[in-house]
């Protein structure tokens, strides 16, 4: 079958990894950059994911039979649409169904009209006045997120990104204003406390296959202090669930999930593709923060290595509505991302990084690469994520010492996070929910 995968980073050469282990498969790829994982494996065209005249092209002229979307920016833009349009099958939802991700109003009010769990009390403004003074009334710690795509840096927390309230009334203007990812419209939010935690899921338009639960790690430094990255690493369980949440409450999440992808179906269509919730566990249970509509990044690497039915089969089966669930093997993952020095905001591009693939593949270890450009047989940085490295063990522990020791193979002016996955660190989320659960 041939496959086209659009996107560059990490989660693309994990979807291209899962892709390739049918043998029938003749990969595609469309990418800004030259991933060298994903380079050698695919026939590949350099434009931008987001050009979706050239990339329809793209996948008519090699007469792809399936076109998987990575990144949301051209789900938001319309190239499920522009593809089906032009008789390609695609996984991945069209724009009109991406909206719980793009549209954080639209995902709210969709809750609130179809009564599904898990919400937040919020308001959506277009007037920075009238939220001010909903913020007043309200009196608690708020979240603002702009309405749209701001490629995660727009979501503020008071607590976090905010001093107080009165900071936050502030960023509403800006947000309005600026019309910040795309409307002069801002979503006020009750700020959640809690662990958060990310649940992806095949979805047909109909039946959902969750996969194992992963927890992400959004700081840049150790312990959980600098700024918010795409996310420096992440690890999940043997049993699918994470050591501070149980069976009960993924079931109750994936709940949410199903409920959410009927009322997307009533009311704007059949949702079929990759969906990723993001949801914090509180002293109330599982507390939807957003969704993605999309493979989480790192998150597909933890589970994407660990699926043992047919992915190919599995994309089939959300083109057709047929999903017939998604089995995976029942060990721990952990991933570490390796990004430049300055990462994010003030890293210097262009700068030459040695991966050594051999010494890390005899450490049992997997290589995702990002956010770099091979050029002349060497691999660049940019101002973003690296690659990312993947390990899997008999439990989280054992997956960490691995993948800690195959950090030292890959040489430059980088950094990674040593503390993801380890017991000291996942001790503390227990700990926290615990006193949260009492
Ligand atoms: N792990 C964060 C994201 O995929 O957006």
């Amino acid at each position: 079958m041939k496959i086209l995968v659009v996107g560059t980073g990490a989660r693309e050469h994990a979807i291209c990894q899962a892709a390739i282990q049918d043998e029938e498969t003749e990969l595609y790829s469309i990418m800004s950059n030259q991933n060298p994982g994903i380079a050698r494996i695919s026939e590949f065209k350099i434009a931008s994911e987001n050009d979706i005249p050239t990339v329809t092209k793209f996948a008519l002229e090699k007469k792809v039979d399936l076109a998987i979307i990575g990144p949301e920016a051209p789900l938001e833009k319309g190239i499920v649409n522009s593809l089906v349009k032009a008789g390609v099958d695609c996984v991945g939802p069209t724009m009109e169904t991406a909206k719980i991700e793009t549209d954080k109003a639209f995902m709210r009010d969709l809750f609130e009209g179809y009564k599904i769990g898990g919400s937040l009390v919020y308001k959506v403004f277009e007037d920075a006045q009238d939220a001010g003074d909903f913020i007043d009334d309200f009196g608690q710690d708020v979240v603002v997120k702009p309405i749209g795509l701001t490629g995660g840096k727009g979501v503020k927390i008071v607590g976090e990104q905010l001093k107080d309230n009165e900071e936050a009334k502030s960023y509403v203007k800006e947000v309005i204003d600026t019309k910040m990812g795309g409307y002069a419209g801002v979503v006020i939010e009750e700020r959640a406390v809690g662990e958060e935690y990310t649940v992806q899921a095949f979805v047909d338009g109909k039946n959902i296959a969750p996969m194992p639960v992963v927890q992400d790690h959004p700081y840049a430094f150790e312990g959980d202090l600098g700024p918010i990255t795409g996310g420096m690493g992440s690890y999940s369980d043997t049993d699918g669930l994470l050591p501070f949440l149980d069976e009960k409450y993924r079931d109750e999440s994936v709940k949410i999930m199903e409920g959410t992808v009927k009322a997307i179906n009533d009311e704007v269509g059949p949702y079929k593709g990759f969906l990723y919730g993001q949801f914090m566990l509180t002293k109330d249970g599982p507390k939807l923060i957003e969704y993605n509509a999309r493979f989480g990044d790192p998150e597909a690497m933890n589970v994407l290595p660990l699926l043992q039915t047919n992915f190919v089969d599995i994309c089939n089966g959300i083109v057709d509505g047929n999903l017939r669930g998604a089995e995976f093997d029942s060990y721990a993952t952990v991933c570490k991302y390796i990004v430049p020095q300055g990462y994010p905001g003030k890293a210097v591009p262009n700068q030459i990084i040695k991966v050594d693939e051999e010494k890390i593949k005899e450490n049992n270890t997997l290589v995702y690469y990002a956010a770099v450009n091979q050029k002349d047989n060497q691999i660049y940085t940019s101002s973003s994520r690296a690659l990312a490295l993947v390990s899997v063990g008999d439990t989280i522990d054992e997956a960490e010492g691995i993948c800690e020791a195959s950090t030292q193979f890959v040489d430059g002016d980088v950094y990674h996070r040593k503390d993801v996955g380890t017991s000291e660190l996942i001790e503390k989320r227990i700990k926290h929910m615990q006193e949260l659960l009492g």
